[in-house]
C-alpha cells in the first residue's frame, strides 16, 4: 500500500474514532429544551398547581407563545396547528378540567414500550413556563 493511501486510511480511522463523541450532541441538538425567560411572571414555587394560575394573563400569553414555538412546535405544529405527527393542542379540553391532563403530559412527557413519543419538560422548563404555554394555547382559535 503506498504510504499516501495508508495515511488517508489512518486519517479516516481517526475521524471515525472521534465521530461518536460529536454525533450524539448533533443528533440531539434539535430536542434540547430551550430555556424560557419568565421575567414578569409571579413565581409559583416547587409544588405544581392543580389549575393554571396564569389563565388570561397577558404577559404569560406572550411568554407562552414564544416558549411553545421553541419547544413544542416542531412536533405539535407552528401556531399549534398540528401537521399530524402529534396531537393538535388546540383541541385540549379548556379551563380547569383540561389543566390536569396538560400538566401531566408537560411534566412527564409520553413513552410507550420504551419509546419516547414526547420528552418530559417539567423539570427542565419549570411550571411557570408550562402554565404560560397553556395560557397561550387557550387563546389560539380552534
Ligand atoms: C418530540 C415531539 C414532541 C415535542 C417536542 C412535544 N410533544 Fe407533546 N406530544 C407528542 C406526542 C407524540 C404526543 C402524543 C403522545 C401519546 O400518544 O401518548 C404528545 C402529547 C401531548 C399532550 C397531550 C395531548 C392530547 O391530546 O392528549 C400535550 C398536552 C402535549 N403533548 C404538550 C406538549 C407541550 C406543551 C410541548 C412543549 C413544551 C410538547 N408537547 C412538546 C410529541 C411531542
Amino acid at each position: 500500500m503506498p504510504s499516501s493511501v495508508r495515511l488517508a486510511a489512518g486519517l479516516i480511522a481517526a475521524a471515525l474514532f472521534t465521530a461518536p463523541v460529536a454525533l450524539p450532541a448533533l443528533a440531539h441538538g434539535d430536542v434540547t429544551p430551550q430555556p424560557v425567560n419568565i421575567e414578569g411572571l409571579e413565581k409559583l414555587g416547587p409544588d405544581w398547581r392543580a389549575s393554571n394560575p396564569y389563565r388570561g394573563n397577558k404577559r404569560a400569553i406572550e411568554i407562552g407563545s414564544s416558549a411553545y414555538n421553541q419547544n413544542c412546535a416542531r412536533c405539535h405544529g407552528l401556531g399549534a396547528i398540528s401537521g399530524g405527527i402529534a396531537p393538535d393542542l388546540r383541541f385540549l379540553e379548556e379551563g380547569d378540567p383540561g389543566d390536569e391532563w396538560f400538566s401531566e403530559r408537560f411534566r412527564k412527557g409520553a413513552a410507550r414500550d420504551g419509546k419516547v413519543y414526547m420528552p418530559a419538560f417539567g423539570e427542565v422548563l419549570g411550571q411557570e413556563a408550562g402554565w404560560a404555554i397553556r395560557a397561550w394555547l387557550e387563546t389560539v382559535p380552534q
